[in-house]
């Protein structure tokens, strides 16, 4: 599947970009690294922030995938195809696992061949839409996803793209209670709780590119796990979250990396 770039596309930052540039891809526009750039200038950690995020994601997707025996993922705000891809990390422990992805940026979809390269057992699939429209998204799902088993909502390093005013509880709720028994939801979100000014820096800096970021405290975050079982070690920095987990190449040892510098909490849980 491949699509053509829209028109005008890179005139105006997109947080998919930003956080592209921050990973090191090249799947960013110049009004994109100037908002990134200047993000770095005023929080240094931007780039391992993004990297942890990113690592969270693969040990979370893996360990659902190993030790939960998890086959069916809905990854919503999924980004820039970046290496490994979700469907990657959870198809190299179950071969069989079935994946809807799901983005409200045209470039993602431009991009989109790299998130269909499934195993032949598995199953891949893209839609292009807005996480506040959780009905449309759901609807697409179901032709890949059965929705009578578990699925793994992982909604990770969106949340904090939608303020109040968009309900973003509500969608939670919305899409877990589509999902039965023995779901899964699997969040990270940006906090200002570890480094109040750096963070308060970036939002300023993202707001005056034209990206709204809404912080959340702890209690905060925890409110979109209302209802589920959040498993150990509840919700934790990123940089902390079950490092036992991690089979990369180069361990992350504890205390490597600080919350300060991560500036995202992360959790799982499970629908009951
Ligand atoms: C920081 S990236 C995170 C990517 C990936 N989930 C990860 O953690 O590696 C946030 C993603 O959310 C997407 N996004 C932001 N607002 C969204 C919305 N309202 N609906 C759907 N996706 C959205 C962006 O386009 C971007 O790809």
């Amino acid at each position: 599947m491949t699509h053509q770039v829209p028109a005008g596309i890179g005139t105006r930052p997109h947080s998919a970009r930003l956080y592209d540039f921050f990973l090191g891809g090249k799947t960013n526009y110049a009004a994109d690294r100037k908002v990134a750039v200047e993000s770095l200038r005023q929080f240094p950690h931007a780039m391992v922030a993004a990297r942890q995020n990113r690592a969270f994601m693969h040990r979370v997707v893996r360990h659902l995938a190993r030790d939960h025996g998890m086959r069916q993922f809905l990854d919503i705000g999924t980004g820039i195809p970046t290496a490994p891809n979700l469907h990657q990390v959870a198809q190299a422990e179950q071969p069989g696992a079935r994946v809807v992805y799901s983005d409200n940026d045209p470039l993602v979809l431009a991009h989109a061949r790299a998130l269909m390269n499934s195993t032949p057992e598995g199953a891949t699939d893209y839609i292009e839409a807005d996480v506040r429209e959780p009905e449309v998204i759901l609807e697409h799902a179901r032709s890949t996803l059965d929705f009578s088993r578990p699925v793994a909502l992982s909604v990770i390093a969106l949340f904090h793209f939608l303020p109040e005013e968009d309900a973003p509880y509500g969608i939670i709720r919305h899409l877990m209670d589509a999902l039965p028994s023995g779901s899964a939801l699997a969040l990270s979100h940006a906090t200002e709780e570890f480094d109040p000014e750096g963070m308060r820096r970036i939002v300023a800096t993202y707001r005056a590119g034209g990206v709204n970021l809404t912080l959340r405290s702890h209690k905060e975050v925890l409110t979109f796990f209302e209802g589920l079982d959040l498993v150990d070690p509840g919700l934790a920095a990123t940089c902390d979250w079950r490092l036992d987990l991690d089979t990369d190449d180069v361990p992350q040892l504890p205390g490597m990396v600080s919350p300060a510098e991560s500036g995202v909490w992360a959790g799982l849980a499970f629908k009951p």
